[in-house]
């Protein structure tokens, strides 16, 4: 079936006037130069630099006088990426938006449309980002990474979910090479530190009974966000207010895509038990941890004893019951 709700990924010239004007940082060139270079007419060009302007992107001048950035744009635009990621699965495909409703929807369109494994679908800002339990992700403009991939591998659906753990270890492992920082990982989609959320996971799948045809890993991470307004306010964090410093998001993507691949061939080769040692290795969730599991109405207290072999969560209830998590919310119990 044909996409039919398919926002239009960012214009590819759109995004070579981003890159020439990268590439010509604080030079004012003039837009009779970009037209030649890119082939378009004057006035096009015109539009398009009043396109960037409005997505936030700081272009000062006129066309006589000439354009020119005020600062270089932290745009995850596919050249600039592809350019980290040669080589990869990651780098065939990459669909990106300067503003979507959710990353996850159009991956979800897409595979059923079927896009192959390894497409990447990356937006500036979602009006509409999704988080677990039908809550909401919120997405401000060029401040975090909102990325979903697109994954064909050949397993069973009850292994999906690790996928989860697998994306929230390789966004721990490049978070710390970035910036040091020690992230904790919450099962079964959570980054926090110091309990704040830096950043989540939210992973769909369409699968047959026993085999997956497709799922999606939606990535969200918090990273050069200065404040968050009302109730996230004490429950979010970012890592420049963590570190102080403001981030590349570009150098953090690049990291985390190659850091998933890596993770993702090692699980599709060895299978599930490589991650779920892992994830206990770095989570303080995974093995004694006083917690209280909240599933709609119900919810019980008691203290994690790992991770059964296909990731799920293990908790000794206060009633001596050793139940697995299959859904819910983990709070750490003081
Ligand atoms: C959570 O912690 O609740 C999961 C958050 C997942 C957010 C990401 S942002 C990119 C992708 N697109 C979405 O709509 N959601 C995920």
């Amino acid at each position: 079936m044909a996409p039919t709700s398919l926002p239009d990924t960012t214009d590819r010239r759109l995004a070579s006037l981003l890159t020439l004007f990268a590439h010509n940082a604080t030079i004012a060139i003039s837009g009779a130069r970009i037209a030649k270079e890119i082939g378009v007419s004057r006035s096009t060009v015109w539009r398009w630099v009043e396109r960037l302007r409005e997505v936030g992107v700081r272009v000062k001048g006129k066309p006589n006088t000439g354009y020119f950035l005020e600062s270089v744009p932290d745009i995850l635009t596919p050249d600039l990426i592809r350019q980290q990621i040669k080589g990869s699965l990651f780098e065939k495909k990459i669909h990106h938006y300067f503003r979507t409703d959710s990353t996850n929807r159009v991956a979800m369109e897409l595979g059923s449309a079927g896009e192959p494994e390894g497409t990447v679908i990356l937006a500036e800002e979602q009006t509409a980002g999704r988080g677990r339990a039908g809550r909401s992700w919120h997405s401000e403009r060029a401040a975090g990474i909102y990325v979903t991939l697109l994954l064909r591998p050949k397993i069973s659906p009850v292994l999906a979910p690790l996928l989860t753990m697998i994306a929230g270890l390789s966004a721990h492992a490049a978070i710390q090479a970035q910036t040091g920082l020690q992230l904790d990982l919450k099962w079964p989609n959570d980054l926090l530190l110091d309990g704040k959320k830096m950043g989540g996971i939210l992973t769909e799948m369409h699968a047959e009974t026993s085999m997956v045809k497709f799922v999606i890993v939606g990535i969200g991470i918090n990273v050069n966000q200065e404040t968050f307004q009302g109730e996230l306010g004490g429950i979010a964090t970012s890592l420049r207010a963590a570190t102080g410093k403001k981030q590349s998001r570009l150098d953090l993507l690049a990291r985390l895509l190659r850091e998933f691949e890596t993770d993702y061939n090692r699980f599709l080769r060895e299978g599930a038990k490589s991650a779920t040692e892992r994830f206990t290795s770095v989570s303080s969730y995974a093995r004694g941890k006083r917690v209280r599991v909240t599933n709609g109405n119900e919810s019980f207290a008691g203290v994690t004893a790992g991770l059964s072999p296909e990731g799920l969560l293990q908790v000794q209830r206060e009633d001596g019951a050793q139940v697995t998590v299959l859904a819910g919310d983990v709070t750490e119990a003081k």
